[in-house]
């Protein structure tokens, strides 16, 4: 399909937002749409080539976007880079699939250190700022698999459940201070981190990797195709978008009907 259009009216001139995993897929559709609206985009990611592209794609009379190359398991850097941010969209993941028993237990740390610990300590780096403003947009790119879990991903639904909570949490602290907390869960994104899965799908499971979308990822979902990044960037901008201020400490899943079974 081709990208959906903008519907939601934003301005975000004046508005710093920082992006994690810009470089790639859901991340750099978000960091385009807020610049697109105005914002300056701090766009942070450890891969510094997929930056360029997204600064060179980038509107530059809009908003701007300024790359920092930074691997988020650095979660001191990653705290000191937040502060000032005004939108903090977290948003860098990895995943792995692999049985429990085989699955390597540095991996599992190191997806819980950037998919849980980094988003906390970029929260606690950009609060102080938007609490003195009051004012301030948190958005967690969680995924179905905050909410349900799916065999051979055990450190990735163990992280997205973990962000719900410190996304829920943030909501709570934050209300008095004018700061919304939400969690956007898609299903299956067309986006690389989905392509390089369906080889190691195809092993875990024991069938043919041209089988993997359809028996295996799309098994549960009612819509028979996977999202673009667009549309899940435009669920990002809309909960930062005025009609969306009472929103918060929720989740807001685009499933195509997976978690209605
Ligand atoms: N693609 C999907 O189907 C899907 C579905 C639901 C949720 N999500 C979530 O959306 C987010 C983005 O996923 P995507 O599909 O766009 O992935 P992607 O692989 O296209 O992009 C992820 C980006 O994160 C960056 N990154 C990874 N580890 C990093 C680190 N240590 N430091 C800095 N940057 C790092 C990568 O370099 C990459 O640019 C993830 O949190 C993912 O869990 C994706």
């Amino acid at each position: 399909m081709t990208a959906p259009h903008t519907v939601t009216s934003l301005d975000l001139g004046g508005r710093t937002a920082l992006v994690t995993g810009a470089a790639s897929g859901i991340g750099r559709a978000c960091a385009l749409r807020l610049a697109a609206a105005g914002a300056k985009v701090r766009a942070v990611d450890r891969d510094a080539r997929g930056l360029d592209a997204l600064t060179r794609a980038a509107p530059t009379a809009a908003g701007a976007v300024e790359p920092h190359v930074l691997d988020l398991t650095d979660l001191d850097a990653a705290e000191d880079l937040a502060a000032g941010t005004d939108i903090l969209v977290n948003n860098a993941g990895l995943q792995l699939v692999r049985p429990i028993e085989d699955f390597p237990p540095d991996v599992f740390h190191t997806v819980l250190t950037v998919m849980l610990e980094a988003p906390f300590r970029l929260i606690r780096g950009a609060l102080p700022h938007m609490y003195a403003q009051g004012w301030g947009r948190i958005v967690n790119l969680s995924s179905v698999h905050g909410l349900r879990a799916s065999a051979y991903k055990s450190a990735y639904v163990a992280a997205k459940h973990g962000l719900e909570g410190l996304s829920k949490t943030a909501a709570l602290e934050g209300a008095p201070h004018g700061v919304t907390s939400n969690c956007v869960n898609p299903g299956y994104v067309r986006t690389p981190l989905v392509e390089a899965q369906l080889a190691d799908q195809a092993d875990a499971h024991g069938i043919p990797a041209e089988r993997v979308l359809t028996d295996v990822l799309l098994k549960d979902s009612a819509l028979k195709r996977l999202i673009e990044p667009e549309e899940v960037a435009e669920a990002v901008a809309y909960l930062c978008s005025p009609p969306a201020s009472f929103i918060t400490g929720t989740s807001l899943v685009l499933d195509g009907g997976w978690t209605a079974h």
